[in-house]
């Protein structure tokens, strides 16, 4: 800024501005009737003005002069040219003593401008050792911080948080919160008034979403009190935990289908052996019925026939969520899977009006995984798509290589209602369903099949849609 204002440097006035943001001096633009155009953050701190409320300001509401060009006169006419000394006003009126350097240049339009420097207002002499400590801890840190005064307005707030909290600094700072989250219900902001009345945390748990992303975070909170005991102000402090969170609910999902698993495992042949017996002496009885007749009580042993298939099945996938022993990997040929499976789904697909495109390369690569698990995973995904589409649509399945990590995506796109967000974590939770008569086994079972083979199966739905990727590993 200082050699751009002595050797009068032809800038714009956005470049003017972003200059005087990065200065060390607290510093004013004002236009040529000594009012405020712009200021940057060191002035703000140093009088305690909002950056909305300081704009248009005049001149004599901070400096003690009648007039810009006065002040422009004065300082021409010291013998030095360098600095004036000027009184100023704080938000609270109390007054201070500056030198100030004062520059004159035209805009665009011809106007006269004013850079006001004030040379003893910086960021470095006002600071203390400590208070120096607390500006790098804000400034570079990688925590959320926030400081409020008892009048609930914002005095610091780091870059973490800025960006976490989705707000600009200079336009924040000196503002009470609940101006700068107007958008927001009082419940879910981070910073609540009944902060100021001692109400802190500890470790909390607190989900934020900003601009569609959103971030898990762990909070602390706390009263600032003075030497006598009054509470002065209150600090948030919070870090960023969206990954390992993502991580730890990933392990708690893997844990809970260990134990379904063992549970299977173990009694699965209990379940199973009774009811091959049961099954047998149901057939004897249908034939029975059959000879004597008796059509009605015939019927009801079809049902219960099926029914028993029902079991059967169930307690088919429950096994397979164990990891049965007899998996058997070989070298699998995706294309001719997928020659198998799309005459099933397409049958399945004209009871609900469904279209299949099927967009995939002709030639997909080998994968090491079990044949006829890795049909069941492709199998349930599609099947879910169509479920999800009961007036009509389509189904795209698509294909994409990505090289360099030698993986290969198959995606399944349907134009459903979507999985809305709330839905989105508990899909993959064994017994999860929203179906009347689904088990919610499918995707867990997808899941644990893709996971074996070092694979990963990702969902993305907003807000119309879905499409589910099963990514895995490929070898050629
Ligand atoms: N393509 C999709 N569109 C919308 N919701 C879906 C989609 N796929 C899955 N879901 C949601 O996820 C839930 C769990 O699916 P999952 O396949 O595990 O069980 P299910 O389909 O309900 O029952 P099952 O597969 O055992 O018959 C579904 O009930 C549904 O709410
Ligand atoms: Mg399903």
């Amino acid at each position: 800024l200082d050699k751009i204002l002595t050797f009068s440097k032809l800038i714009s006035y956005k470049q003017l501005v972003q200059e005087v943001e990065q200065s060390v001096y607290a510093t004013l633009i004002l236009n040529h009737l000594g009012n405020v155009l712009s200021v940057n953050e060191v002035l703000l701190k140093a009088t305690g003005f909002q950056y909305e409320a300081i704009k248009n300001k005049k001149i004599n509401e901070i400096i003690l002069t009648h007039h810009i060009e006065n002040l422009y006169e004065d300082y021409l006419d010291r013998a030095d040219r360098k600095t004036l000394k000027v009184q100023w006003k704080n938000i609270t009126q109390d007054t201070f003593q500056s030198r100030v350097s004062i520059y004159k240049g035209m805009n665009n339009e011809g106007d006269f401008i004013y850079v006001l420097r004030m040379l003893d207002v910086t960021y470095e002499s006002r600071l203390s050792l400590i208070q120096r400590f607390a500006n790098a801890m804000i400034t570079g840190i990688n925590f959320g911080v926030v400081v409020i005064d008892n009048g609930f307005k914002l005095v610091e707030i780091s870059d973490l948080a800025c960006k976490v909290l989705g707000i600009q600094r200079k336009e924040a700072l000196n503002r009470p919160m609940d101006q700068i989250f107007t958008l927001i219900p009082e419940e879910q902001r981070i910073i609540q008034k009944t902060l100021l009345d001692g109400v802190s945390l500890r470790n909390h748990p607190f989900t934020w979403t900003n601009n569609k992303q959103r971030y898990e975070l762990i909070v602390d909170t706390n009263v600032l009190k003075d030497e006598l005991n009054k509470v002065v102000g209150a600090y948030v402090i919070f870090k960023d935990v969206t990954n390992s969170r993502s991580l730890e609910q990933q392990i708690r999902r893997h844990d809970r289908l260990a134990m379904i698993g063992q549970i299977a495992a173990g009694t699965a042949h209990e379940i199973r052996n009774p009811l091959t017996s049961i099954k047998g002496f149901l057939q004897v009885l249908k034939q029975t019925l059959n000879e004597k007749g008796l059509s009605k009580e015939m019927d009801f042993t079809e049902i219960m026939l099926t029914e028993i298939d029902r079991i059967n099945g169930l307690v088919s996938e429950f096994l397979l969520l164990s990891k049965p022993r007899d998996i058997q990997f070989h070298q699998v040929d995706l294309s001719s899977v997928w020659k198998e499976l799309l005459p099933i789904i397409e049958t399945e697909a004209i009871l609900y009006n469904v279209e299949i495109v099927n967009k995939m390369e002709s030639n997909l690569p080998m994968v090491v995984a079990d044949r006829e698990l890795l049909k069941q995973v492709f199998l349930n995904i599609c099947k879910n798509g169509i479920e999800a589409m009961p007036d009509g649509g389509t189904l795209h399945i698509t294909s994409q290589l990505f090289e360099d990590e030698k993986k290969l995506s198959i995606n399944i796109h349907d134009v459903g209602p979507g999985i809305p967000p709330y839905v989105i974590d508990k899909i993959f939770d064994p017994f999860f369903t929203t179906k009347e008569n689904g088990t919610g086994l499918g995707l867990p079972v997808c899941q644990r099949i893709i996971h074996d083979i070092g694979g990963t199966i990702r969902v993305s739905s907003k807000g119309f849609g879905t499409t589910f990727s099963i990514v895995v590993p490929y070898n050629i």
